[in-house]
């Protein structure tokens, strides 16, 4: 990285770090929101043995790559590092090893450079990249995190501060493809391999359960899902009824019929969150969002409601540090970190959410 003499910029523009889970990411992000780079170094062939993250080998990765991949997005865009008016950081939410990686980074540079840290939440950023995605101001709006870590709803008035209103009690929808991905023998991480295995598949072949899809609370919960799936794939325990073996078509089958399941509570959902708030337009951001089908029926939600529904490109839903133009709203409302802000790893939970 160079800090040496460097002409002034036109465009204010912020440094964005991303460490909080498994991708180390890096972007330069103009005040007019404009991307000027972006770079993501991913972890996944690190974590694939495991069917998930483990958080040491995280941690450790980002050691390793967090600088050259600040480097890179810095050469890619073409500037100095005399040239950025403010560095933003994720510290929450997160495992706690892999968000102090970049903490410790945003705090240095900003001290070193002697410019403003701003201190941004990793979901309210998955949101705002569909405000990016839109080229204008999209609030008021109702917002849909789904990811492998959350699934959770949002009020969300105003560009920032968003309102939980809804979260899962158990499994994240993306760790629930993650792990039906282990149980179909596909790859990691599970969302792309299980969308490629679904693709020949028969959505009706199984009737997965839909939990609390009936129910009038904003709530999720997969774990059962994941169990119905391995009770399909592998037989129910202590039952002595044969499954049929796991053949090609039997995989698609299983893997169209657990997306549809999970498509159709997080429609259900989507469409209880815009009535019981009102909202007339949808953000959805999160890994999950990339989803093919999942996109379909929310383009088909739009068509017949008219809801405004905006979802970022497939490379904004999945981690990433371009989609930290929150930073920007923060900055104008002075919204300053101090050198001594913590990492917050976990996002508050609606406790009234769990049992009954
Ligand atoms: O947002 P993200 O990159 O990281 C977290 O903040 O968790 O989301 C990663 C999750 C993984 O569970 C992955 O399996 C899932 O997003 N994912 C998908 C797809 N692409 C990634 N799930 C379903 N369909 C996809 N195409
Ligand atoms: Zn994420």
């Amino acid at each position: 990285m160079s800090s040496s003499a460097a002409p002034p910029s036109s465009v204010p523009l912020l440094l964005a770090i991303e460490s909080s889970c498994d991708e180390t990411a890096a972007a330069v992000i103009a005040r007019d929101l404009t991307v000027r780079s972006t770079v993501v170094a991913s972890q996944d062939e690190l974590h694939e043995r495991f069917g998930g993250v483990v958080p040491e080998i995280a941690s450790r990765a980002h050691l390793e790559r967090l600088l050259p991949v600040l480097d890179e997005a810095v050469q890619r865009a073409g500037i100095r590092l005399n040239q950025l008016s403010a560095i933003a950081v994720a510290t929450e939410p997160g495992l706690v090893g892999s968000l102090l990686v970049g903490l410790t980074a945003a705090k240095t540079l900003a001290a070193v450079l002697d410019i403003p840290l701003i201190a941004i939440n990793h979901i309210e950023a998955h949101l705002y990249a569909c405000r990016m995605t839109a080229g204008e101001d999209v609030f008021p709006a109702a917002g849909m995190v789904v990811s492998g870590g959350h699934t959770s709803l949002f009020d969300c008035p105003e560009p920032t501060g968003y309102q939980l209103v809804g979260s899962t009690i158990d499994d994240a929808a993306g760790e629930a493809f993650d792990k039906v991905a282990r149980i179909l023998g596909l790859s990691y991480p599970g969302g792309p391999s299980i969308q490629r295995a679904a693709e020949g598949g028969d959505p009706a072949a199984f009737g997965f359960p839909r939990t609390f899809l009936q129910e009038d609370r904003l709530r999720f919960s997969f774990s059962g899902l994941k169990t119905a799936v391995l009770y399909a794939v592998q037989g129910i325990p202590g039952s002595h009824r044969e499954v049929p073996p796991l053949t090609p078509q039997r995989v698609a089958d299983v893997a169209a019929s657990f997306e549809q399941a999970v498509v159709d509570v997080l429609m259900g959902k989507c469409r209880q969150l815009l009535r019981q708030y009102n909202r007339r337009t949808l953000l959805v951001g999160g890994g999950v969002a990339a989803n093919r089908r999942l996109r379909e029926a929310l383009d088909q939600l739009a068509t017949e409601t008219g809801t405004r529904v905006i979802l970022a490109p497939p490379s904004l839903c999945t981690d990433n540090a371009a989609m930290a133009g929150i930073a920007w709203e923060q900055y104008d409302r002075g919204q300053f970190a101090p050198l001594d802000t913590d990492v917050t790893p976990g996002l508050v939970r609606l406790e009234s959410l769990r049992g009954r």
